[in-house]
C-alpha cells in the first residue's frame, strides 16, 4: 500500500489514532483530522518520529465546508486520495429512549450519520478522479443489535451500515470498495464516557462479550487496514465484526 494516501476522521485518539499509526507503518501517507489540534499534531509527530509521513488538519465533520476542505487538503498535501476511514463519532448519552434528550440524539445524528455521509460524498468524488479507492466506516455492535440505554446511538450506527451497503452498491463497478467494521466495546474515551454515566461498569461491559473482555483499539485498526488493502479486493458492502464473539450469540 506504499504511496497510497489515506484520510482518517477523528484520527487523534482511540481507534482512529491506532489506525493512523498502523497505516503509516505500512508506508501509507496519512491525513489525520479531528477537532483537537494539539492531540492531532502529537499523533503526526509520533508518526514522523517513526519514519512515516502524516499531516493534520482541524476538521469538524458536522460541517460540510470542513469536510470539503479535508479532501482538498489531502490532495494539496499528498497529491491524491486512495483510502478513507470515517471514524469520527460520539456517544453522548446512556439512557432509555423515554428518558433521553432529543437534542443529544440530534447531535449524534449530525456527527455519526451526516458526518459519515458528507465524508463519503466528497471522498468518493475525489476517488473517482483516481480510478478508485477504498473506504471503511465505523459502525458498531450497536449498528447490528439493540443495546439497552443506547437507542439513539444504535440508530445512528444502523444508519452507518445502511450508508455502507448502499454506497458499496452505487460504486461496485467503479473500483471503490466501501465496508464497515462493527467493533464490540473497545477501551477508548467513548466507553470511558459511557461508564461514567453509571448504567454500565467495566465488568458488565466485558461480560457482554463471549471473550469476557473489552477490545483494544489496535485490534480494530488491524481489521480496518485489511479492509482498506488490496487483500480485500473482492470485499465490498461488508460489515466486519470485531467484537470478541458478541455477534455469535
Ligand atoms: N470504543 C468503542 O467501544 C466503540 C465501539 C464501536 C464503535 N465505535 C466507534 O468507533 C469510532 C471511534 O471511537 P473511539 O472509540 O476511538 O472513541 P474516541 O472518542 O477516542 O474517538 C472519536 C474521535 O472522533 C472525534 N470526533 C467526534 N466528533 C467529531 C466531529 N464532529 N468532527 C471531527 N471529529 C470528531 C473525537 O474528537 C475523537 O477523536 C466512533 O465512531 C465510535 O462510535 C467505538
Amino acid at each position: 500500500m506504499t504511496q497510497k494516501v489515506a484520510v482518517i476522521t477523528g484520527g487523534a485518539t482511540g481507534i482512529g489514532r491506532s489506525t493512523a499509526m498502523l497505516l503509516a507503518s505500512k508506508g501509507i501517507k496519512v491525513v489525520i483530522s479531528g477537532r483537537r489540534e494539539a492531540a492531532g499534531q502529537k499523533a503526526v509527530e509520533e508518526i514522523r518520529a517513526r519514519g512515516g509521513d502524516a499531516a493534520f488538519i482541524a476538521v469538524d465533520v458536522d460541517r460540510e465546508a470542513h469536510v470539503r476542505r479535508l479532501i482538498e487538503f489531502a490532495v494539496e498535501k499528498f497529491g491524491r486520495l486512495d483510502l478513507a476511514v470515517n471514524n469520527a463519532g460520539i456517544s453522548n448519552e446512556t439512557k432509555t429512549i423515554g428518558d433521553s434528550d432529543p437534542a443529544k440524539f440530534q447531535a449524534m445524528l449530525q456527527t455519526n450519520v451526516m458526518g459519515v455521509y458528507l465524508c463519503m460524498k466528497y471522498e468518493i468524488q475525489e476517488m473517482l478522479k483516481n480510478g478508485g479507492g477504498s473506504i471503511v466506516n465505523l459502525a458498531s455492535i450497536a449498528g447490528l443489535n439493540g443495546i439497552p440505554y443506547a437507542g439513539p446511538y444504535a440508530a445512528t450506527k444502523h444508519a452507518v451500515v445502511g450508508l455502507t451497503k448502499s454506497g458499496a452498491l452505487d460504486y461496485a463497478t467503479q473500483n471503490i470498495r466501501i465496508n464497515a467494521v462493527a467493533p464490540g466495546a473497545i477501551k477508548t474515551d467513548i466507553i470511558a464516557g459511557s461508564i461514567s454515566q453509571g448504567q454500565y461498569d467495566e465488568a458488565t461491559i466485558s461480560g457482554m462479550h463471549p471473550m469476557v473482555r473489552m477490545g483494544d483499539p489496535e485490534e480494530i485498526a488491524r481489521g480496518i487496514a485489511w479492509l482498506l488493502s488490496d487483500e480485500a479486493s473482492f470485499v465490498t458492502g461488508h460489515v466486519l465484526n470485531i467484537d470478541g464473539g458478541f455477534q455469535a450469540k
